[in-house]
């Protein structure tokens, strides 16, 4: 399983910088897949319903009210047209895209197991919402759908009677089968909302809507394309004769060619089988999980910014319980707690200012302490010389600097970079420890802990609590986005800060001074 995840990881990224180079790392689609996945979701939802409007659910007067649609008012429901068919293939493509990268990127095992497991059923119900969805046109593709579908039902031991033979011929059509069709599709999708919501429930400040550059440009390109080939009809159904097929829609319709070969009850237990391993995913192999955060109530003053930055809902606000006089404390439910220690990086009490026989601040993961990430920074930059002494701080996500290739270069690695509170560059600048850092993070908008990049560029920006003091010298920090795959780049990146560092050493020889010292 590692090595599978390992190839499509290294897939991924090959593809991903390459469409860097096009959109730039925040509007890539590929680190917004999930939030294309609710845009594709209200376009499809905005276009139905317009659709709906002048749709004529009898089962002869469906094919003409559509063809109305797409014909008469082609500048208008034509385009609404397009749009549902389109968004709707569009929705497959990136849900299935964004299934692949969680997987090889692990973020579904451990307390992460929540999304994956809710995410599984919404292809079930994004598949039946289309295949209904073409039913419901009443054309020869349609008609084929309907034959083949009810055959493949009937392969189930759980109808009395054969429901194929509702479409033997026009004589033996009821519309029974056409009214349902029209309920599914409206009921699933309503569904289908909830479920989605579910899906992110487990996750703070969840990305559902992707930037609106990235947003406006996908639905221009939609329209332009829904104008250029409008989706369109087949001939009408008729049940008296074969259906032939064209104009096939593989997102949704892949697997129906497969029952010309496969038996309908084998296929039936591949899909059940293939379903029960999804939804297994996360506990194969299972994860030993490390231990969650922990709250020091003597530390806590109930300021709520752990609360706030968690990503994974972990942690709230309770009453208090030590009797202080404080409005509330923090409270980590352990089964939500991925060990980020990105609230320990929240939290105001976590200073390396402070003694450190003192060092426990409010809330910190008990095998990654404030107090001992303090001493990996002393020990890891003790034996430094030269002008150009570089402190890297990395995620453990991304991929390291290696200190034993990089001489008077110390490296500490922590779980997330949002663990980092900002007080401790300030303390590594102005108690002269290095002459610089460099902040290793994740890739621009692909936080493996989610948020964790975010808060830790809003932290230096000023942006977000606790911030990064203004006396300390920004050109002395080097903040470096790369994640993994990326080495060549990140070496150029630190050489060249290392070039810097020497040229503002030989200004403050010169009578510079140590800007913002
Ligand atoms: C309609 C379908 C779906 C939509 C709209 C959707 C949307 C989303 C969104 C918005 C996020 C949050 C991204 C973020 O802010 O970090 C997310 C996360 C995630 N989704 Fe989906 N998703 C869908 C289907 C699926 C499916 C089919 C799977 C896999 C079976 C899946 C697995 C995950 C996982 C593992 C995460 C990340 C959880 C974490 O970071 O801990 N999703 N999804
Ligand atoms: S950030 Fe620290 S002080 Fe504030 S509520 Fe959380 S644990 Fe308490
Ligand atoms: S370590 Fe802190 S921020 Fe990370 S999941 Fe646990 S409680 Fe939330």
């Amino acid at each position: 399983m590692g090595s599978l995840k390992r190839a499509l990881r290294f897939l991924f990224q090959r593809v991903e910088y390459s469409f860097d180079a096009f959109f730039g790392p925040a509007l890539n689609p590929f680190v917004n897949l999930g939030s294309l996945g609710w845009f594709f979701y209200w376009i499809v939802a905005a276009s139905g319903v317009y659709l709906y409007i002048f749709f004529d659910t009898g089962m002869v007067q469906a094919y003409d009210s559509i063809e109305q649609i797409t014909n008469v008012q082609w500048y208008a429901g034509g385009v609404m047209r397009s749009l549902h068919r389109y968004a709707s293939d569009a929705l497959v493509v990136v849900i299935i895209l964004h299934l692949v990268r969680e997987f090889s990127l692990d973020r579904l095992r451990g307390k992460r197991w929540f999304a994956w497991f809710t995410g599984v059923p919404l292809l079930w119900f994004i598949y039946a919402c289309g295949i209904s969805g073409y039913w419901m046109v009443w054309d020869m593709l349609a008609q084929y759908i309907a034959i083949v579908t009810t055959e493949w039902l009937d392969t189930l031991p759980l109808f009395g009677e054969s429901i194929a033979s509702n479409f033997l011929n026009n004589a033996s059509i009821t519309g029974r089968f056409f009214t349902l069709m029209v309920f599914i599709h409206i009921a699933i999708p309503l569904f289908m909302l909830f479920l989605m919501w579910l899906h992110i429930q487990r996750l703070d400040n969840a990305r559902v809507n992707p930037p609106r550059a990235l947003a406006a440009g996908t639905l221009i390109s939609m329209i332009v394309m829904s104008l250029i080939f409008p989706a369109v009809s087949q001939p009408p159904a008729n049940l008296d004769v074969v259906p032939a097929v064209v104009n096939f829609d593989w997102f949704y319709l892949a697997i129906y060619p497969l029952l010309d070969v496969v038996p309908g009850g084998q296929l039936w237990l591949a899909m059940g089988a293939g379903t029960l391993l999804l939804i297994l995913m996360p506990w194969l192999p299972p994860q030993r999980n490390k231990p969650p955060a922990v709250v020091n109530l003597d530390n806590c003053n109930g300021c709520r910014r752990c609360v706030d930055d968690c990503p994974y809902s972990a942690i709230t606000m309770g009453a208090r319980t030590d009797g202080a006089l404080f409005d509330g404390q923090a409270v980590v439910n352990a089964s939500n707690c991925v060990a980020c220690g990105i609230c320990a990086g929240a939290c105001p009490t976590a200073t390396p200012f402070r003694r450190a026989t003192d060092l426990v601040p409010g809330i910190e993961l008990p095998n990654f302490s404030i107090a001992s990430l303090k001493e990996k920074i002393l020990e890891s930059t003790a034996q430094l010389q030269g002008a150009d002494r570089v402190l890297v701080i990395g995620c453990e996500n991304a991929r390291q600097v290696s200190s034993s290739a990089e001489p008077d270069v110390g490296v500490v690695t922590v779980p997330c970079i949002g663990m980092l509170p900002p007080s401790f560059i300030d303390f590594v600048l102005s108690r002269n420890v290095a002459d610089g850092v460099f902040i290793n993070g994740c890739r621009e908008g692909d936080c493996f802990n989610r948020l964790g990049a975010q808060w830790m560029r809003q932290r230096l920006a000023g942006q977000r609590d606790p911030y990064l003091r203004r006396r300390v010298p920004r050109e002395r920090i080097h903040l470096c986005w790369l994640g993994n795959g990326r080495k060549k780049r990140r070496s150029r990146e630190l050489a060249a800060f290392r070039v810097l560092l020497r040229d503002l050493a030989v200004s403050n020889d010169n009578g510079g001074g140590k800007a913002g010292g």
